[in-house]
């Protein structure tokens, strides 16, 4: 039988590809910041430019994908009482992913800032790990 709570094959791509986008721009974007003082320093400097140009451009799509996924997926899966607890975690992680790149990118304050990338890359490094297992534990919930 087909599970309505399933995600559209094209849309689940979608999701992946940028998803996977914005992981490896920002992991990249850690080793050219982390260059950037070397002696081809500013190759990194400019690679980080555009790296960042890139994540930015893909969290447009991701807000897009995730302003979906809301009312297809979560909502459903809610009522319908599945994956409830990882789906929660979900929610959570890409809505500090969001508050705390809005950050990063409105907040000038050399105070704040190093915390909000700290959290944000935080986030992003376990977005992965807390998507695999809310996708196992989904399919074990998974009508027969
Ligand atoms: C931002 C939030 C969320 C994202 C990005 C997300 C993403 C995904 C993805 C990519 C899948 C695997 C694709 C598929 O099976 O069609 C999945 C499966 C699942 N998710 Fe979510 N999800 C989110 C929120 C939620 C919430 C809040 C719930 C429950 C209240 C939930 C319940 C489920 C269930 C039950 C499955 C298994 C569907 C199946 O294979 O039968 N998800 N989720
Ligand atoms: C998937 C995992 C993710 C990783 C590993 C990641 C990593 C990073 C890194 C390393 C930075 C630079 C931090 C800094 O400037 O100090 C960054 C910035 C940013 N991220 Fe992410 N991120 C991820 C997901 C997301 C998501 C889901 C969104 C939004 C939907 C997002 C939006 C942004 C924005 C808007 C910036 C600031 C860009 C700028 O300053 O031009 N990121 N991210």
């Amino acid at each position: 039988m087909c599970d309505p709570l399933r995600l559209n094959r094209w849309f689940r791509r979608g999701l992946y590809g940028v998803l996977t986008l914005m992981f490896v721009t920002g992991m990249i974007w850690l080793v050219a910041d982390w260059k950037k003082s070397a002696p081809d320093g500013e190759m990194w400097q400019s690679m980080a430019a555009w790296l960042l140009m890139a994540h930015g451009g893909g969290a447009m799509i991701t807000l897009l994908l995730l302003g979906a996924i809301l009312p297809v997926h979560a909502y459903r899966s809610w009522r319908g009482r599945r994956n409830r607890t990882s789906g929660a975690i979900m929610v959570t992680m890409n809505a500090v992913l969001i508050t705390t790149s809005f950050g990063l990118y409105y907040m000038g304050s050399e105070a704040i800032r190093p915390w909000l990338s700290d959290i944000h890359i935080g986030a992003g490094i376990c977005l992965p790990i807390f998507l695999v297992a809310h996708i196992l534990l989904g399919r074990r919930t998974a009508p027969v």
